[in-house]
């Protein structure tokens, strides 16, 4: 095979209706339904070279050599495309974030879709977004949201994420507070694994998510802002209270965490309508309508637990910068 290239682009995907925990952890199911909106901004730019001259296939990201579990997490990807392609090459990636990696800002999501996307081109397979969504599903489910703009679901049980609005359906922000730098210290796999295994309110958590999911979608093809966001908040909670039950607990949440929470709940009653979730890592995103976002983003970022807003428009979904377009669908999803 001849050196094949391609380079993809992809932007985070922020879940206001949270995915957490799995149904079957070998296939990477999601246990409950999500849903998310993908943004204009946290992108991740992916480019995959398959070489037959190389011996090992060779990872940067951020300019770096990746090892360890970082770099097994990228060639499981591209063994599975070796295997639908039938063919052995190793690969040269180089993947560059414009944001904080593994810091809580949904890197694993724009980073696995922005590379499942080019491996699949690179390696010449004619496959649909839906499928392309399932192979960045098999690692990270979050990222099988980001290969579509706008608003996305991804069902429970499900092998690969759906399109529910494009970005243009509702005028909408995500200010994303970000209250400290660095890297989270638990993963989001590991930190679902102790969840499942040893808190007491897991079972709760997935009997009721997939209320919540309905309510939010609803809300989402309406366009019921209120609706939305209190689905949005008690999803969060719902998570982490999961997570705060567990033996040992987990917590993402910091006080700078929970001082722009309560921000977000007093600038609401007086009058600004706005919303947070929060992930796994510390910092908050607010939801707010186009026409409010200004004026909260400048209250956020008045506060001294905030170190940076970045507001985030709805965004498109992965796209190809280089190499064929994807047509077909060999893969059934
Ligand atoms: O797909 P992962 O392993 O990056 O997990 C994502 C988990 C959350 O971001 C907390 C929720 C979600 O649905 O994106």
């Amino acid at each position: 095979m001849t050196p094949a290239i391609a380079v993809a682009s992809a932007h985070s995907n922020i879940a206001l209706i949270k995915y957490w925990g799995k149904s079957d952890s070998a296939r990477n199911l999601p246990a409950v339904p999500s849903l998310s909106l993908t943004l204009d901004g946290m992108t991740t730019t992916t480019r995959v070279e398959f070489d037959a001259e190389l011996a090992a296939d060779h990872v940067e990201l951020d300019g770096a050599v990746t090892a360890g579990r970082e770099q097994a997490r990228v060639v499981a990807l591209l063994d599975r495309v070796r295997a639908i392609r039938a063919f052995d090459s190793r690969a040269r990636v180089t993947s560059q974030n414009d944001f904080p990696t593994a810091a809580g800002l949904a890197s694993s999501a724009s980073g696995f879709a922005a590379l499942a996307l080019a491996a699949a081109s690179a390696a010449g397979l004619s496959l649909s977004l839906e499928a392309v969504s399932g192979l960045a599903r098999q690692s990270s489910a979050s990222a099988a949201r980001s290969l579509f703009g706008g608003f996305a679901s991804l069902p429970a049980d499900s092998e690969c994420a759906h399109q529910v609005a494009p970005e243009g359906h509702w005028d909408l922000r995500l200010l994303v507070a970000v209250t400290e730098e660095g890297r989270k210290p638990l993963g989001s796999t590991e930190a679902m694994e102790v969840t499942k295994q040893s808190s007491p309110y897991y079972a709760a958590w997935v009997t009721h998510a997939p209320l919540l999911f309905q309510e939010a979608e609803r809300a989402v093809r309406e366009r019921q802002f209120d609706t939305l966001g209190a689905s949005m908040e008690q999803s969060t909670l719902m998570m982490h209270a999961s997570m705060w039950a567990t033996r040992p607990a987990i917590l993402f949440l910091t006080e700078g965490t929970l001082a722009v929470m309560h921000r977000v709940r007093t600038l609401r009653s007086q009058g600004l309508p706005c919303y947070f979730t929060i992930d796994a890592g510390p910092h908050v995103k607010v939801l707010a309508e186009a026409k409010h976002a200004e004026a909260i983003q400048r209250e956020l970022a008045l506060m001294s637990q905030v170190k940076r807003v970045i507001p985030c428009a709805p965004g498109p979904g992965a796209r190809l910068l280089s190499n064929t377009l994807l047509t077909g669908k060999a893969l059934p999803c």
